[in-house]
């Protein structure tokens, strides 16, 4: 589904900034996959998000999606069929747009423009119906501007607008940090339930270790630009946090960071 071959980014090269922030990554996704990747600050996981999706240039190395080279692939043709989401709830809806224009457009991504006059009577149905199954009372809320929208009522907008057309692929980069704990559970829950309904290949960045481990089929551990760790199966079924964070501090060259360790 999605495999990289010896991807290496490095940023400010040659000069005293240099900093590699990825080194020679490989990764094989299969169909159907949800990968939860942990690691510390500055460890290179949403860099490695921003190659895949196509937001920074590579250096080094090939991506392929579903079997087609997309290593020189433009963000904006990618983004077609890999769904995005990020920390901060504003960046991924149109704020003063409402929340039926903002499905209207999530709606339309992929197709061309001439076919879409705006939003269509039966579209409104649909949406309304895919807006009851978050449970928070949107779909009586269409006309509503997305800007008034709490973060979690927004983020979890952004969720059915990044999965409304089935991604290819679904890229989380800490989808929930930036919300109350009660909201992340439930952000988290539906997460997974729109994830295995339409059986959406995932990568999820997460700071929360039982998260990591809770949600997904496999877990990814960075460090310094390197996936140092990755954890399935048998193994994954037996790990908890306590052996997670002796296995980082016996491989990795850094420690963990607080904000890991929250
Ligand atoms: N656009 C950029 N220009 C220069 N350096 C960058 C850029 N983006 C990331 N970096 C650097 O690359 C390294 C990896 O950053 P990245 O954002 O991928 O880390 P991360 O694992 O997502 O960390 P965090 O958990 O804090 O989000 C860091 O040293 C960072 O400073
Ligand atoms: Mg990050």
């Amino acid at each position: 589904m999605l495999k990289l071959e010896n991807v290496s980014i490095t940023f400010n090269a040659n000069t005293v900034n240099e900093r590699k922030a990825l080194r020679n990554i490989n990764l094989d996704v299969k169909d159907g996959d949800f990968i939860t990747v942990i690691g510390s600050n500055g460890a290179g996981k949403s860099t490695l998000m921003n190659a895949i999706s196509g937001a920074y240039p590579i250096d080094e190395g090939s991506i392929y999606l579903d079997g087609k080279n997309i290593t020189s692939l433009k963000e904006h043709k990618r983004a077609t069929r890999i769904g995005r989401l990020f920390q901060d709830p504003l960046r991924g809806t149109a704020p003063n747009m409402t929340i039926e224009e903002n499905l209207g457009l999530a709606y339309s991504r992929g197709k061309r423009r001439s076919l879409m006059p705006g939003i269509r009577k039966k579209d409104i149905g649909f949406f309304r119906e895919k807006l009851s199954e978050l449970d928070l009372g949107l779909e009586d809320r269409m006309k509503t501007p997305v800007g008034l929208l709490s973060g979690g009522q927004r983020q979890a907008l952004t969720l059915l607008m990044a999965t409304i057309v089935t991604p290819k692929l679904l890229l989380l980069d800490e989808h929930t940090a930036a919300l109350d704990p009660k909201t992340a559970e439930k952000v988290m829950e539906l997460t997974e339930r729109i994830v295995k309904k339409d059986n959406i290949t995932t990568i999820m960045i997460t700071h929360n270790i039982n998260n990591a481990l809770k949600y997904g089929n496999k877990t990814l551990v960075m460090s310094q630009g390197k996936i140092i760790l990755e954890i399935e199966g048998e193994e994954r079924k037996n790990m908890t946090v306590e052996k997670l964070m002796k296995l980082y501090s016996d491989n990795a060259d850094d420690s963990m960071s607080d904000k890991m360790l929250l």
